[in-house]
């Protein structure tokens, strides 16, 4: 395993879709490990395979609750429901938070690394850190849909998404 570099705003692959996943190797079970470790180092929630340059859908989620390590490739939201307003932040936009309203509880669908289907419900903070990452899929920062955004450079925080 090995921890990557964590690319930055304004990184253009931060911008773009990111590719399906279709082999299901060594190569994806080693990267979803090296994400996991990077987002580990980095004290992060979450982390999308473009935020270390490689623009394929593949998330790994720890919110640091009962759900543990969630490692998903191809993650599709299926459906979605209430409402919640929160703060965020991101391994991508260092010193910068904000408020961003998510749908409160969502279920996901995506595969494992051995290319097999299952779906993760989530609620609260584990479905906003899903919604965060699966955004990066799509070119998407969470500084495009704050409803403010506070800069916490002030303060030692490491952490985000
Ligand atoms: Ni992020």
């Amino acid at each position: 395993m090995s921890i990557r570099l964590i690319v930055k705003e304004p990184d253009p692959v931060l911008r773009e879709v990111a590719k399906e996943v279709t082999k299901f190797n060594d190569n994806l079970k080693k990267l979803l490990k090296d994400m996991a470790e990077t987002m580990y180092d980095a004290e992060g929630v979450g982390l999308a395979a473009p935020q270390i340059g490689i623009s394929k859908r593949v998330i790994v989620v720890d919110v640091g609750d009962e759900n543990g390590l969630v490692e998903m490739v191809n993650p599709v939201i299926v459906e979605k429901d209430g409402e919640q307003l929160g703060p965020e932040g991101c391994l991508s936009i260092p010193n910068l938070n904000g408020d961003v309203r998510r749908a409160d509880r969502i279920v996901v669908e995506g595969q494992n690394s051995g290319g097999e289907k299952f779906t993760v419900q989530a609620s609260g903070y584990f479905a906003r850190a899903f919604q965060h990452e699966i955004d990066h899929l799509n070119g998407i920062l969470f500084t495009d849909l704050a409803e403010n955004l506070y800069d916490i450079s002030e303060r030692t925080r490491k952490g985000g998404e």
